[in-house]
């Protein structure tokens, strides 16, 4: 669902220029993460079919199905996908066999006719291999991780394509179905609701699921486990479904069934600052494997090893912060990190834990001559992605910002921004413009200090 800006939204007309077919882009263009994504079209939806077998601790095998719909938004005669590590055995396109090439990480489609501009399209693609536990540029763990039990699937940033052809890119959000068939006793859990229940046969079942919400294709997950799940709902009739592995140790069990007993009042708590609550369903992933970090996947986060009160209250906030409104570019994920980091400061002092202004002053407390004030928090490069700045120079941003524009503004502030680019992405330079027409002020030299400049602040 890419919705340049500035564009004329394609009419019924289709322009005579549309009958030159020309080869899509094979990058979005992020300037942090040059191969991601594809030009040239805007995917619609994904129907994943995901047949997955651990092997061992660190491995299993994948035979899948992708089939997706698209709208070429110029006339195409071949457009790409981002798919790494696995192997691809036929495509189709329009029901007719299409040619293909699979290099580096980018399959290139060549149709037998052209997509015409505007037009959708259903791709299919027979695909799969071994997966293993593929890592980041830093060096991280993520996408398809193979576990002792089945795998903890979290993409951040460029992840998706270790277990499906994907344009990854959040600027293209998509609708997602998911079926998953595991052995039987194994669960598998992904975003959004159950599609009716689960059916075992031979020895396998298959879980279908439906993220009915436009998604990024970096928080879908489709994790695989020996999970206990239970599911209730809010006071509003909101789902939580919570999956939680049986091999979880029965200390971290202790914390993450407390923390996760929370979601509801939390979701209450955000929905009051933020506004409503952006999706269908909500709940938790707890894998026992030691992944090392959560991640807000979309409606349903996934925890490593155990789900604290403040990573939960983090990554449900994420919800609104990230994943309503994701970053236009990866450039951008302060206004992940920090609004997030922010929301866990509110959740602490709303149930008497540490005030915001305490934990705010708590960061500003590190010394000017840390390196911690060196990362330009707009701009942190690919490995400064998740750097602690990110999350807490990022949050101290807005505290300031609040002293800035004053408890009014900020309180519009919060639940504008999540508002205005709804199931969409966001840039800094459209959070300040948002934070200006809001208040009425110049924040240039606010945001200059605080998010565009590798040194303390002094205008605490
Ligand atoms: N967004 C996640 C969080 O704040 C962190 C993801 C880290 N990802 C990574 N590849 N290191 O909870
Ligand atoms: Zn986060």
């Amino acid at each position: 669902m890419l919705r340049p800006r500035g564009q004329r939204r394609p009419g019924h007309r289709l322009p005579l220029t549309g009958l030159r077919p020309s080869p899509g882009g094979t990058c979005a263009g992020d300037p942090y993460f040059p191969v991601m994504g594809a030009t040239g079209y805007d995917a619609l939806t994904y129907h994943l079919y995901l047949d997955y077998t651990p092997v061992d601790a660190s491995s299993g095998t994948l035979d899948a199905t992708s089939t997706m719909t698209l709208r070429a938004t110029e006339t195409l005669s071949s457009f790409n996908l981002d798919l790494r590590g696995l192997d691809v055995a036929s495509v189709r396109v329009n029901g007719l066999r299409a040619t293909y090439t699979h290099t580096d990480g980018e399959l290139t489609v060549t149709p037998r006719l052209p997509l015409l501009a505007h037009l959708p399209a259903v791709v299919t693609i027979d695909y799969g291999g071994t997966t293993g536990r593929p890592t980041d540029i830093e060096g991280s763990l993520y996408g398809w991780v193979s576990t002792s039990d089945g795998a903890m699937v979290v993409n951040e940033p460029d992840g998706a394509p270790t277990w499906f052809p994907v344009n990854d890119d959040p600027n293209d959000k998509a609708i997602y179905t998911f079926s998953i068939t595991v052995p039987e006793g194994k669960a598998a859990i992904a975003n959004g609701l159950p599609i009716g229940k689960p059916r075992t046969r031979d020895g396998r079942t298959t879980y279908r699921w439906f993220e009915p919400s436009p998604m990024a294709s970096y928080l879908t997950t489709a994790s695989v486990g020996d999970f206990d799940v239970t599911t209730t709902k809010t006071v509003d009739g909101l789902p939580i479904i919570n999956a939680i592995d049986r091999d979880v140790t029965p200390a971290n069990r202790t914390i993450s069934d407390a923390a996760l007993a929370k979601q509801a009042d939390m979701i209450a708590f955000f929905s009051d600052h933020f506004g409503p609550y952006p999706f269908t369903s909500a709940g938790a992933i707890v894998d026992d494997d030691n992944v090392g970090y959560a991640l807000e996947t979309q409606s349903r986060a996934v925890y490593s090893r155990v789900a604290r009160e403040g990573t939960v209250a983090h990554e449900i906030a994420h919800q609104w912060y990230g994943n309503t409104v994701s970053p236009h570019r990866w450039a951008d994920i302060w206004l992940n990190e920090g609004f997030a980091t922010f929301a866990a400061w509110m959740w602490a002092e709303q149930t008497g834990g540490q005030t915001v202004a305490t934990s705010a002053a708590a960061v500003y407390a590190t010394p000017a001559t840390s390196p911690f004030w060196s990362t330009i928090v707009a701009d942190p490069g690919p490995t400064g992605l998740f750097a602690s700045a990110i999350y807490n120079r990022g949050a101290l941003t807005l505290y300031e910002l609040q002293q800035e524009i004053g408890a009014q503004d900020f309180a519009t502030l919060l639940k504008a921004w999540p508002k205005k680019h709804r199931y969409a992405t966001g840039s800094t330079s459209d959070f300040i413009a948002l934070a200006e027409r809001i208040s009425g002020q110049d924040l240039g030299a606010f945001f200059d200090a605080w998010v565009y400049t590798g040194t303390k602040p002094t205008t605490w």
